[in-house]
C-alpha cells in the first residue's frame, strides 16, 4: 500500500517502510487544492496568469503559469471521481485547457474544435468524470507552441483500486526551455526551428534545472513520467538500473515489461518501477541517449536529465517482482473501416514558408475523417517525410497494430505514437458514444502551429 503524505512536498511520496525523505522536496510539485468535501469530487481553481518561473536558484524568467507555478498544480484523483475545474484566464490572450489522455466528453476537450477559447478575463467550468487510472497531463490548445513553452502545463494522476506496492512515487515532468539573449524565454524561432521543432533548450524536470531525485538502496520507486517538451525526444536510461514498465499513456499494461531504455516522444507518458539496486551513498544519472529523428533533428550527444542520489541509509530488503497486470483485449479488426492518414511537409526556402500536412492539406483545411460510434477504425498512418512525427489522438485510446507491416507484440492503450520518417504505423480504435469533433495531430508543437493537425468526426 502506498501512503500519500500531506504537506508541501507531494512529488515524491514515501511509504512507512522508509519514512519521509526531506530531500524529496527537490522534485516537489505543488498539489491542487481540493475545495470539495465530497470524497468522489475533486474541485479546484485554476488560473492562467503571468508569473515568474525559477528555473534554478536565482534564475527567473517571465512565464505563463497555472496558479503561479510551472508546472501547474498536480491534479490527483481516483478512478470514477468527478473533476471540476473553475478556470479563469488572466492572460492577455485567449487560451483553453486540453486534458491530454483523459476520455472526457467532446465539449470538455478544450480543443479549438470543441470550445471557444476563453477570452482574457473570462472563465469556464470544466466538469467530467475520470474513467481510467493512469498518468495524464493538461495544457492549452491555443497558440500551443508559445503557451506551452512559456510554462502552461501540469500533470494529472488518476489512481485505481489495485495499484502496485512501492516505497515512493515521483511524478516527473520533462521539458526544455529555450532562452533568448535577454535571458527570457525566446520568441518563436526561424524556419529551421519550425522545421525541426524547438528542442535544444535548458533541460528541466518539474520546472527546475539541475535537480536531484532522492533514492534509498533497496527501495522500489514508481516514476510517472510525462514528456511536456515542445519537440524534444527522450531516450531515457539510468545506467546500472532497469525500468519495469507497468503502464503507458492509457494505463496499465497486460504484464510488466523490463527495459533498459524508454523512448518518450512529446506528449508521451510512461509509468515505471525502478528498483534501487545501487549501494547506499552512490549516485546515478538519468540520461537522455542520442536519438536522431531525421533531417538533422534530435539529440546527438548523451545528456544528463536528473541526478539520482542514494541516501547513506542501509539498504531495504527488496520487494518481490510486481504482479500488476490488466487484461487488454486486442481490437478485432475484422470488418473494420480502413483509413489512410498521410503525413507530409513542404518547405519553400524562397518565401521562407513551411507547411506540415495531413492528407495533403494543413489544418483547418484537412477534411475531417468520418467515424461512427462503435465502429472499429483501422488507420494506416503513413509518414511521407524523412522525420519522426509523434501523433496524438484526442478522446480515445488506440492500440498499435503493426509497424511497417510487422505486427506489434506488446499490447497497450496509447494516445500518442511515434511514426518514424518513411514509416507506416497501423493503429486501431473504436469510438464510444462520445460524439463530436476530435482532433489528432503531431505533438511537435511547431508542427501543430504549421498545420499538422486534423479531425475525426464521430457521429451516431
Ligand atoms: Cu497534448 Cu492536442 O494535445
Ligand atoms: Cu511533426
Amino acid at each position: 500500500m502506498v501512503v500519500f503524505g500531506c504537506g508541501s512536498d507531494p512529488a515524491v511520496v514515501t511509504a512507512p517502510r522508509t519514512g519521509p525523505d526531506p530531500a524529496a522536496t527537490a522534485l516537489a510539485l505543488p498539489r491542487a487544492v481540493d475545495l470539495n468535501p465530497d470524497p468522489r469530487v475533486v474541485e479546484i481553481n485554476l488560473e492562467a496568469r503571468m508569473g515568474e518561473w525559477e528555473l534554478s536558484p536565482g534564475r527567473r524568467v517571465r512565464a505563463m503559469t497555472y496558479n503561479g507555478g510551472v508546472p501547474g498544480p498536480l491534479i490527483e484523483a481516483r478512478v470514477g471521481d468527478t473533476l471540476v475545474v473553475h478556470f479563469t484566464n488572466r492572460l492577455a490572450e485567449p487560451t483553453t485547457i486540453h486534458w491530454h489522455g483523459l476520455r472526457v466528453p467532446a465539449d470538455m476537450d478544450g480543443s479549438p474544435r470543441s470550445q471557444q477559447p476563453v477570452a482574457p478575463g473570462g472563465s469556464f467550468e470544466y466538469r467530467f468524470t475520470l474513467p481510467d487510472a493512469g498518468t495524464y497531463w493538461y495544457h492549452p490548445h491555443a497558440a500551443e507552441a508559445r503557451q506551452m513553452e512559456a510554462g502552461l502545463y501540469g500533470a494529472i494522476v488518476v489512481r485505481g483500486d489495485d495499484e502496485p506496492r512501492v516505497d515512493a512515487e515521483a511524478v516527473i515532468v520533462l521539458d526544455d526551455v529555450t532562452l533568448g539573449d535577454d535571458g527570457q524565454i525566446a520568441p518563436p524561432g526561424d524556419l529551421l526551428e519550425i522545421h525541426g521543432g524547438r528542442d535544444t533548450g535548458i533541460q528541466v524536470i518539474n520546472g527546475r534545472a539541475n535537480t536531484v531525485l532522492p533514492m534509498r538502496a533497496g527501495q522500489r520507486q514508481r516514476w510517472r513520467i510525462v514528456n511536456a517538451g515542445s519537440a524534444r525526444f527522450y531516450r531515457l536510461s539510468l545506467p546500472g538500473h532497469r525500468f519495469t514498465v507497468i503502464g503507458t499513456d492509457g494505463g496499465m499494461l497486460t504484464t510488466p515489461r523490463t527495459l533498459d531504455e524508454l523512448l518518450m516522444v512529446p506528449g508521451d507518458r510512461y509509468d515505471v518501477l525502478v528498483d534501487a539496486v545501487a549501494p547506499p551513498g552512490t549516485r546515478a544519472t538519468l540520461r537522455n541517449l542520442p536519438y536522431s529523428r531525421g533531417h538533422g533533428a534530435g539529440v546527438f550527444e548523451a545528456e544528463d536529465v536528473v541526478a539520482v542520489a542514494y541516501a547513506a541509509d542501509a539498504p531495504l530488503p527488496s520487494l518481490p517482482s510486481p504482479t500488476t497486470s490488466r487484461a487488454i483485449e486486442a481490437i478485432d479488426a475484422t470488418g473494420a473501416t480502413p483509413r489512410e492518414v498521410r503525413l507530409s511537409e513542404q518547405v519553400d526556402e524562397a518565401t521562407e514558408t513551411i507547411r506540415f500536412m495531413i492528407n495533403g492539406a494543413s489544418w483547418p483545411d484537412v477534411p475531417a475523417l468520418p467515424a461512427t460510434v462503435g465502429q472499429t477504425q483501422v488507420w494506416d498512418v503513413i509518414n511521407e517525410s524523412e522525420m519522426d512525427h509523434p501523433i496524438h489522438l484526442h478522446g480515445f485510446f488506440f492500440q498499435v497494430v503493426a509497424r511497417d507491416g510487422v505486427p506489434e507484440t506488446a499490447r497497450s492503450w496509447e494516445d500518442t505514437v511515434n511514426v518514424r520518417g518513411r514509416e507506416r504505423v497501423r493503429i486501431a480504435f473504436r469510438p464510444d458514444d462520445r460524439v463530436g469533433m476530435w482532433m489528432f495531430h503531431c505533438h511537435i508543437l511547431e508542427h501543430v502551429d504549421h498545420g499538422m493537425m486534423a479531425d475525426v468526426m464521430v457521429e451516431r
